[in-house]
């Protein structure tokens, strides 16, 4: 007989409602902070996201178009590792040199000819150039209007340029909207930033900044980069994630369906000791067990599902997984008990099967710190995958890492199985990010709001969740009305009037 069995049921996110409390201007929908913890502080405070999703790491979500869009807008993408290490690292400095404001561009020397100026122009595609000397120390601006190509090719950049004094510059500024204000008064296109001994730290262009400030979630690194995570599996984890630190990922992910196994266990021990600065994040478990396993080998988050996610069959073929809400409630309870024992804390990241904004809203009541998602994303513009068209609907092919098209690759997440544990399929376009985004957090905070819990951490601790019946959650639904059909041959004077 089995050593234990459960007889309650396990549950799914879809079977929780929460119960709305006070509601003060502190937790109105503008005042609310979606912002949430994503590693531990194990080493000098938190990652934080600014928004609590990341989209998941497979081959037809997560590319680099997905992580610059999705980290513009406050979360993270977790570039997928069923590809080579040098694919990926490629990936991930492709996101790391994207502008997110403050650019570095290609300085040259005083004594540069124009000559040479319009040929650098011509490979780079673009023509403001910082003039400085050995010691960067910034002598002036050369843009296209300061000269003429043919009448002062022989000249030197030097006595083209703007010099110095007549420039405005930044100061060791790092806020954009610091800079954005000192460019509008400078009148200039660009505003250079140095340093207090006047050496050239970047560039901020007017066209970038507007950019920005239209999206004041922006995940940003210290270096003022988008923020990009890679996965990392427990096979060639040694000489991926060296690649991947050199390409300065800011956090690495297991990626495993099951990763309450000591090859996890010894691969983040390896990784702690190697790169004790890099976050890396665990999983996917589904016991308090699996966490504390995890935690006590240096996790600095936890992910957890396993079976949920829509393109998942490792239920059906080998009867492992758990629901959704279950195994999150089982984790948050073993991550607060080790809180208590510790003083470390480590967010839980729910993964698998979270489809819309209610999901996500009960997986961080439930104390979930973020949610990841493979479908929700893959249904985007900026997801890696072409459109098709399938009987007059816009579609977007979508398969899981564990699928025979991924595995194609090589065997490595589901390595040990002679079998597929994710099929391949079709999504729904579902238009740009930024606006399915925009809708989906306004959900979330319309249900904070109502719960009235301003930011994150004041939800996980006050929220009221309460089970609902089969037929309560029917109650919920649309029902006992007529629908009139989506194309549109209805108006309010009856069908085709
Ligand atoms: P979704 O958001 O419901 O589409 O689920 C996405 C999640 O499913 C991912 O983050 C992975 O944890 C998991 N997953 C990805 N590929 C597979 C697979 O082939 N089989 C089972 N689970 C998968």
């Amino acid at each position: 007989m089995a050593k234990t069995i459960i007889t309650e049921p396990s549950r799914t996110l879809m079977e929780y409602r929460l119960l709305p409390a006070l509601t003060t201007p502190e937790s109105m929908h503008g005042s609310i902070s979606l912002a949430t913890a994503i590693a531990g502080d194990r080493k000098g405070g938190h990652l934080r996201l600014n928004v609590p999703v990341l989209s998941a790491a497979m081959q037809s979500v997560s590319g680099t178009r997905m992580a610059i869009e999705l980290a513009r807008l406050g979360g993270a993408a977790v570039i997928f590792a069923s590809q080579t290490v040098a694919d990926q690292a490629t990936m991930v400095r492709a996101v790391k040199s994207y502008r997110a404001g403050f650019v570095h561009p290609r300085t040259i020397s005083p004594d540069l000819p124009i000559a040479e100026v319009v040929k650098l122009t011509d490979t780079l595609g673009y023509s403001t150039f910082p003039v400085v000397d050995e010691s960067r120390k910034l002598l002036g601006l050369l843009t296209r209007n300061d000269f003429d190509p043919v009448r002062h090719a022989g000249k030197r950049a030097d006595e083209r340029m703007v010099p110095r004094a007549k420039l405005t510059v930044g100061v060791s500024i790092r806020d954009l909207a610091k800079a954005y204000e000192l460019l509008t008064e400078s009148h200039q296109p660009v505003l250079p930033i140095v340093d207090e001994q006047d050496g050239l730290v970047s560039m901020v262009f007017r066209k970038d900044i507007r950019d920005h400030l239209d999206n004041p979630d922006q995940l940003l690194d210290a270096k003022n980069r988008f923020v990009v995570f890679a996965a990392i599996n427990t096979h060639d984890y040694q000489e991926r994630a060296t690649a991947l630190v050199e390409a300065e990922v800011d956090a690495l992910v297991v990626d495993s369906s099951d990763g309450h196994s000591t090859f996890q266990g010894d691969a983040l021990v390896w990784l702690k000791e190697r790169f004790p600065q890099v976050p890396v994040i665990a999983g996917n478990v589904i016991t308090g067990d699996g966490f504390r396993f995890l935690a006590q080998r240096g996790a600095d988050a936890v992910k957890v599902g396993m079976g949920g996610g829509s393109i998942c069959i490792t239920q059906e073929q080998k009867g492992t997984g758990r629901g959704l809400a279950t195994a999150v409630l089982d984790v948050v309870r073993a991550r607060d008990a080790y809180f208590k024992e510790t003083g470390t804390y480590i967010p839980v990241i729910a993964d698998g099967g979270i489809e819309t904004a209610r999901d996500i809203t009960i997986a961080l009541a439930m104390g979930a710190d973020a949610c990841m998602m493979g479908r929700y994303f893959a249904r985007m513009e900026e997801s890696p995958t072409e459109k098709v068209v399938v009987n007059n609907r816009v579609m977007k092919p979508y398969w899981g890492e564990g699928s025979s098209r991924a595995r194609t690759w090589r065997e490595q997440r589901y390595s040990q199985s002679k079998f597929v544990e994710g099929v391949e399929g079709l999504v729904e376009y579902a238009g740009k990010l930024k606006d399915n985004l925009d809708e989906t957090f306004a959900k979330i905070r319309a249900s904070m709001s109502s719960c009235g819990a301003p930011t994150v951490r004041a939800f996980q601790e006050t929220a009221v969740l309460e089970l609902v019946s089969a037929l309560s959650i029917r109650e919920g639904q649309v029902h006992d009305i007529y629908m009139p059909p989506a194309d549109g041959s209805y108006t309010d004077r009856g069908w085709g009037g």
